[in-house]
């Protein structure tokens, strides 16, 4: 099958983006290379649905490296980087994938990658699973199983998982250690602070920023926004959720009260229309909106569209509405996810460890054919722990061994 890509020049330009992010990749990059002679995945098939980065890229190629014939498409219509989608294309990776998809043509790259018979399916908001499991043309797809990178993902595979469908093993990464404790907190955290600075240029200290939702997403953009000089505000529905926010120094408010005091709002809920018309309507001139949930559904855009009299692109990645009322409001990157689309995604320090967690997961799917669950399985603890043990190892920590006396101690229940 032929590639599906912007433009195979910008190859050379994506090989340089793939030489550093390797650079800055160990807990990964060790461990392909500790597998490279194994070949664990050799005569295997992945479909592989992620973000195409320059992260994504190491990832690819290490699956290629173990052994694998890989067929990547995007996770987003807007985040594909065409120069990776090109370098990879030109290293025999199959890549289906370009930056602006219509949501036809993002949906039929999915397609186009199951075609190829995978063993292995790697996903990033299950709408790769969720094809398999619902178009007929895959219903004879006979898998080894798949993983899941993101919450929003495993939220739809529980539901499926539920209905008693589910056709294959998922190993539901994101619930790895190793992946929401610093992805979702610190990747997030600084790569949607990034996304929003790269589209707008402006000042984020002084700035009244509400972050609509305080999970590991929200806690991470909170805690950098205010590392900016910004003040702080959280919208929740959970009640535990919202006293930890408060008592890590927030202000707890409703949005629809936030929605009349905010400069900059970023939504980070994986829930539907957070920020909806009457919001909008009652916003100051000039706020920012930015989303930073995997689905473009946080914040209502249609509601934004029927409150305009106008709508114009000031900067790449920002549309201005001026809406009815004379009062202007900023869009990032059309409220789809705004550290990808505005932004590169998650720094390949971070992504080093959450994809460490996908090779390996993808390899323990590939030694246990036909042994797991078909459900939404946690990563093997030992596969979490030796990721935990990488990074350690690259990043130059040194840790406490417990001594045996600590370790009796704490096997009693005798003090
Ligand atoms: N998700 C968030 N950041 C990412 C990145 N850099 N690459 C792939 N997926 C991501």
């Amino acid at each position: 099958m032929k590639n599906r890509i912007a433009d195979a020049n910008l190859a050379e330009e994506g090989g340089k983006s793939y030489h550093w992010a390797y650079e800055h990749m160990p807990a990964l990059t060790r461990t392909i290379t500790k597998l490279a002679d194994q070949k664990p995945l050799k005569g295997l098939t992945a479909a592989v649905c992620l973000h195409i980065t320059k992260e994504t890229s190491v990832l690819a190629m290490g699956l290629k490296t173990l052994g694998a014939d890989v067929y990547l498409a995007a996770a987003n219509p807007l985040s594909t980087q065409d120069d990776i989608a090109a370098y990879l294309a030109s290293q025999g990776v199959h890549v289906f994938a370009w930056r602006g998809q219509n949501s036809q043509e993002y949906q039929e790259c999915i397609r186009d990658i199951l075609r190829s018979q995978p063993d292995i399916i790697m996903d990033d908001g299950a709408d790769t699973h969720v094809t398999i499991h619902e178009e007929a043309e895959f219903k004879n797809l006979k898998a080894i199983g798949g993983t899941e990178e993101t919450t929003t993902g495993i939220i739809r595979l529980k539901a499926l998982e539920k209905s008693g469908k589910m056709r294959y093993p998922i190993i539901g990464v994101n619930n790895a250690y190793t992946k929401h404790l610093f992805d979702n907190r610190y990747g997030t955290g600084q790569s949607t602070i990034d996304g929003i600075l790269r589209a707008t240029s402006l000042l984020l200290a002084g700035k009244k920023i509400v972050v609509c939702g305080y999970g590991w997403v929200g806690k991470g953009i909170a805690m950098r926004a205010r590392g900016m000089g910004g003040l702080v505000t959280v919208t929740e529905i959970d009640p535990f959720r919202a006293i930890e926010a408060r008592m890590d120094g927030y202000e707890v408010i409703p949005i629809a009260e936030a929605a009349k005091i905010g400069d900059i709002f970023v939504t980070a809920t994986g829930q539907y229309h957070i920020i909806r018309g009457e919001h909008l309507s009652v916003m100051n001139d000039g706020a920012i909106l930015a989303n930073a949930g995997h689905f473009n559904v946080e914040i209502d855009v249609d509601a934004l569209e029927k409150l305009k009299k106008k709508k114009t692109t000031p900067r790449r990645n920002v549309d201005e509405y001026l809406l009815k009322n004379g009062k202007k409001i900023y869009l990032v990157g059309e409220g789809r996810i705004a550290n990808l689309v505005a932004a590169e995604g998650h720094p390949p320090e971070v992504m080093s460890l959450s994809f460490s967690n996908q090779l390996l997961s993808a390899v323990y799917l590939s030694q246990h054919k036909g042994k797991l669950e078909k459900r939404v399985n946690n990563v093997p603890i030992e596969i979490d722990r030796q990721v935990a043990i990488n990074a350690l190892e690259a990043m130059g920590i040194q840790i406490d061994t417990p001594t045996e006396e600590q370790v009796k101690y704490g096997e009693s229940w005798i003090v």
